[in-house]
C-alpha cells in the first residue's frame, strides 16, 4: 500500500472527464487500496481517482464515516440513474483545503455502478451517502463542488482559489 499525492485546485488532473474502467486487475485493485490509504490519511469520507492524478471512473467512500460497521467502498464507473428532490448541504473538498460552501443537490439518489468483485450494483441511498457520491462523480466529470455555487459566493473565493492553484 502507498499513499498518493493528492492534486489541487487549479491542478489539470481535475477537470478531464475520466476515463471508463474496462477491467479490475490488479492494478486497478491497488488503486483502490492506495485511494483508501489517501483518504483515511487525509481524513476525507470520499476520493476520486482523478485527484490522485488517474483519469479512471472509480472513488471510494469511508462509508466507516456513515455507519461505523461499514468497510470502505469503491464505486467503479458509477452512474445515477435516478434523483429525486432537493436540499442544500455544505461541503469541502480535499483538493480545495480549508473552503467549505453550502451546495444545492438532489436529495436521493439511485446509483448504478461496478463493486470491486466486477458485479454490477443498484444502490438507493440519501444523507451524507448520497451527498458525497455525487460530490465524487462529479469529480468523474472534471466539475468540482465550487463550480457550483453562486458566481458571487465564488468570486469572495476567487483569491483563496487562487492562492491554492498558485501553492499558496
Ligand atoms: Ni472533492
Amino acid at each position: 500500500m502507498a499513499l498518493r499525492e493528492i492534486v489541487l485546485y487549479g491542478n489539470p488532473a481535475l477537470r478531464i472527464k475520466a476515463r471508463t474502467v474496462d477491467e479490475i486487475d490488479d492494478d486497478l485493485r491497488q488503486l483502490v487500496q492506495d485511494m483508501v490509504e489517501t483518504m483515511d490519511a487525509a481524513e476525507g469520507i470520499g476520493l476520486a481517482a482523478p485527484q490522485v492524478a488517474e483519469s479512471l471512473a472509480l472513488c471510494v467512500v469511508n462509508n466507516g464515516l456513515i455507519d461505523e460497521d461499514a468497510e470502505p467502498q469503491a464505486y467503479i464507473n458509477p452512474e445515477i440513474i435516478h434523483a429525486d428532490g432537493e436540499i442544500e448541504v455544505e461541503e469541502g473538498c480535499l483538493s480545495i483545503p480549508d473552503v467549505r460552501e453550502d451546495v444545492r443537490r438532489p436529495e436521493t439518489i439511485k446509483v448504478r455502478y461496478l463493486d470491486i468483485d466486477g458485479k454490477q450494483q443498484e444502490e438507493e441511498c440519501g444523507g451524507m451517502l448520497a451527498r458525497v457520491l455525487q460530490h465524487e462523480i462529479d469529480h468523474l466529470n472534471g466539475v468540482l463542488f465550487v463550480d457550483r455555487i453562486s458566481s458571487i459566493k465564488r468570486q469572495l473565493l476567487q483569491k483563496r482559489l487562487k492562492l491554492i492553484a498558485t501553492g499558496g
